[in-house]
């Protein structure tokens, strides 16, 4: 019987040391942040049978998820709605104590960077720190919020042995990063494999217990630090690839060839060739994060990356890029920055998502208006939003009627209506495959 079977009385365990009979739980497994990640997480539990509490130190994020006013994809929304009508086995909750009452801890917090790259872990630090302080012989923890290799020993198993607590034992200690793709209904949460990573083989046999539960493949790694650095590789992959799609882009730009077209005719290789596409710039949470905390503990190490450091770099330098393009398309129709009336359409960082967070938008925005350019947008998704620089826009209720000069395609949601475009603005195709639009130019 397993430990983390709430309805156990007792757990056997190997000799020659017996673990101590853990407590019952009330809960099969604790949320512990609910954001693009957690919240889908726990709804993934609540749906395979096990009872949750669902925790988050934001008072707000819980009034909002109470109020069913999270962004979730519809499926989820119909787990929440029927999680929401079980409060006894989904439990939302901002009390810290109560982790104690779970069997399993499972930590999804950010991990972001902060304006100088630097991974900023001060959320994670303090989720782990109050996890370590509630921890009960039995239980199992797992850290899921990208990270640096180490860090669930740093934050996790270290500071339980301080606390006299055997790992593997008394208490176990996982890493499993997630791979959610929040928005995408093609790939839903149970189908797609975990990897997991144990302090100690009975850790990581505990790990694949818990994912278990509602994974429908869980593919084991022999440490934790193997597990990090698997996400780590995982997304640092993917910015490498889209730095070279965009520069490909760029490429048969000035070589006149129709870079899309290049990519779906290599994309019929079966092997050995992945499609990525170019657009203007990348974000979220995890691309234009997660390979700056593997860089940032290499620098520390002096260990050279010198293909991710420029891949990130011109990430990073993507969005000027844009700018720069649309100047000079205003300069080609004799047009120049100053006072020209640019219309971003779409705003958030990826289709479908209401999600902003380092959407390459918002640098664009900041930037033509920095130039002078007249700026406003429109993304039902997102109406409202704050730039850096603290200005504000609302998304434009009738585009049509702001007789846009250069339109920016920047993000194309599934319900984007285009019918107001009339053909008079000069439109740059950030996305390169706005195919339906007469007379675009690509970035
Ligand atoms: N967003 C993605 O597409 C994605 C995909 C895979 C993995 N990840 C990783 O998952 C992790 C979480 O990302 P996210 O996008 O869900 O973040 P998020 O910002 O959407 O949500 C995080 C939540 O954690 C809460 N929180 C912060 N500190 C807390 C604490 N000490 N205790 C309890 N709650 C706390 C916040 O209030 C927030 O609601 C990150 O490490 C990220 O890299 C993200």
């Amino acid at each position: 019987m397993s430990t983390l079977d709430v309805r156990a009385e007792a757990v056997t365990v190997s000799p020659p040391s017996p673990a101590p009979v853990p407590p019952r739980f009330d809960f099969d497994v604790a949320i512990v942040g609910l954001g693009y990640v957690g919240l889908p997480t726990a709804l993934a539990y609540h749906a395979s049978g096990s009872r949750v509490l669902a925790l988050d130190v934001s008072s707000r994020r819980l009034r909002t998820i109470a109020a069913r006013g999270a962004d979730l994809i519809d499926s989820d929304r119909q787990r929440l709605d029927a999680a929401l009508r079980r409060p006894g086995d989904f439990r939302l909750t901002g009390d810290v104590t109560e982790l104690s009452r779970a069997a399993a801890i499972v930590v999804c917090v950010p991990t972001p960077v902060d304006h100088q790259q630097v991974p900023d872990l001060a959320p994670l630090r303090a989720a782990c720190a109050t996890v370590v302080a509630a921890a009960r012989p039995g239980q199992l923890v797992m850290l899921t919020s990208t990270t640096y290799v180490g860090c669930t020993h740093d934050l996790v198993e270290q500071p339980l042995r301080e606390r006299g607590f055997e790992i593997g034992r008394d208490v176990f200690v996982t890493f499993s990063a997630e791979r959610i793709d929040p928005g995408n209904v093609g790939f839903a949460q149970e189908v797609v494999p975990r990897v997991v990573g144990g302090a100690t083989p009975r850790c990581e046999e505990e790990g694949a217990r818990l994912l278990s539960r509602y994974a429908a493949r869980v593919h084991r790694v022999s440490s934790l630090a193997t597990a990090e650095m698997t996400k780590l590789l995982e997304n640092t992959f993917r910015a490498v690839n889209i730095a070279l799609a965009n520069e490909f882009a760029d490429i048969c730009g000035a070589l006149d060839v129709p870079v899309t077209e290049v990519i779906e005719a290599a994309s019929t290789k079966p092997y050995g060739f992945m499609a990525f596409y170019p657009g203007p710039g990348v974000g979220g949470h995890c691309i234009p994060c997660d390979p700056h905390y593997l860089l940032w503990q290499l620098k520390a190490l002096h260990v050279d990356a010198g293909v991710i450091t420029e891949a990130m770099t011109r990430i990073a330098a993507r969005p000027r890029r844009v700018v720069e393009r649309i100047r000079d398309v205003l300069g080609r129709a004799g047009k120049g920055t100053l006072g020209a009336r640019v219309l971003v359409v779409g705003v958030t960082y990826k289709p479908d998502v209401a999600d902003l967070r380092e959407s390459p938008a918002l640098e664009i925005i900041d930037h033509l208006l920095d130039v002078g350019a007249e700026v406003q947008y429109v993304d039902t998704h997102a109406p409202h939003i704050h730039l850096d620089s603290g200005r504000e826009r609302d998304s434009l209720a009738d585009p049509g009627a702001f007789h846009p000069d250069v339109v920016l395609v920047h993000t194309r949601h599934h319900d984007s209506d285009l019918a107001w475009l009339d053909g008079d603005a000069l439109v740059v195709d950030g996305t390169y495959r706005s195919t339906d639009i007469a007379g675009r130019v690509l970035l």
